[in-house]
């Protein structure tokens, strides 16, 4: 039976959701025309608000029953999540986004910089206002982590030795630990300690599940699916799993070895349909969606530590879908 969006995933936060809607509009309010007129070009083009889903369905799960700063804190958790995509497009010097050109492309890369600098200096503005130290030291050094991990992926741009290793520490960083926080953030502002663990851990693998299918996605699906053009990581000679995995499974010295060491040492899309071709046949993309179930599976099992309840399903339903993409 496959999963329904909005019925298995949203409607039990459907009224917590709409709030922090409004809140991201109004918190991305500035001054400054420019500021705005970006801001809102990239909030507005929608995405899939999954992180925000998240940490509302981690507070009822939580027992939460006073909504109001979780909905904040989601709110909070999406524009966090904006303002890094926003910094990612210039990085990856990408020219669509939720079925958009991005900032960097509508304007330049200096306004989308700074656009993505004022989207986490106001996120962080109103994460002061929720008056909770535990949760705003969280949120720092978490987000140190996020820019570190996209440090360490810059890094290993070029780089055909990268280890799958590497790879989980640059996902987690980049992608899981914003997912850890809309989880963990709840569980603090539910005041349930024990769950903060289960939860971080549910979203930690989550993470590393979504970032998984999302680089298998890069090079098998399709702009109009996935709003965002393919072939962007092998442009830039990222060594994401499905290519790790391919330079594991060919044999050194074979041509298909050799194809996979060069379009990550030099970057291009001159070879996609081979890579594409080689990624398939040599056994790295199974390896890679078995990859992702396994993290699916953990992040599954670390939810039986919170008590049954309509939202826990709705995160396990999350967690299905989010897997579901490559199937
Ligand atoms: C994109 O995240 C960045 C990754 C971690 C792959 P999403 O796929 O959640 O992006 P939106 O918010 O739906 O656009
Ligand atoms: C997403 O990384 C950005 C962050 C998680 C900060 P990617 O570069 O892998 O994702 P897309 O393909 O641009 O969404
Ligand atoms: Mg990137
Ligand atoms: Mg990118």
């Amino acid at each position: 039976m496959s999963i329904d969006f909005k019925q298995d995933i949203l409607a039990p936060v459907a009224e917590d959701f709409a709030e922090m809607d409004r809140f991201i509009n109004e918190g991305i309010t500035s001054k400054v025309g420019l500021v705005m007129s970006v801001s809102k070009h990239v909030v507005e083009a929608g995405g899939k608000r999954m992180r925000p889903i998240m940490c509302l369905l981690a507070a009822h799960a939580c027992g939460q029953t006073e909504m109001l700063h979780s909905r904040h804190l989601a709110a909070v958790i999406e524009m966090l999540h904006t303002a890094t995509l926003v910094h990612d497009d210039v990085v990856d010097e990408s020219g669509l986004r939720r079925g958009r050109p991005t900032a960097n492309a509508t304007w330049d890369n200096q306004t989308a910089v700074l656009v993505g600098d004022f989207l986490i200096a106001r996120a962080f503005d109103l994460l002061v206002n929720l008056k909770d130290f535990d949760l705003l030291k969280d949120f720092s050094s978490g987000t140190c982590e996020i820019a570190e991990g996209e440090v360490l992926q810059l890094q290993s741009q070029h780089q055909p030795d990268t280890t799958e290793e590497i790879y989980l520490k640059i996902i987690h960083g980049k992608t899981s630990r914003l997912f850890e926080l809309a989880t963990e953030g709840a569980a603090i502002l539910a005041g349930t300690e024990q769950y903060r663990q289960p939860l971080r851990d549910y979203a930690g693998h989550f993470g590393n599940a979504f970032q998984i299918v999302d680089d298998v996605l890069d090079y098998i699906s399709d702009a109009e699916t996935l709003g965002k053009n393919i072939g962007d990581d092998l442009m830039e000679g990222k060594p994401t799993l499905p290519l790790i995995a391919a330079m594991q499974m060919t044999a050194q010295g074979s041509e298909a070895h050799q194809i996979i060491y060069k379009s990550i040492a030099t970057g291009g899309t001159a070879q996609l349909e081979q890579v594409i071709e080689i990624v398939k046949s040599s056994g790295a993309l199974d390896y890679c969606m078995q990859r992702a179930k396994q993290e699916t599976d953990a992040a599954l099992q670390s939810l039986q530590a919170l008590p049954q309840s309509i939202y826990r399903d709705a995160l396990q339903n999350l967690a299905k879908m989010a897997l579901d993409r490559i199937q």
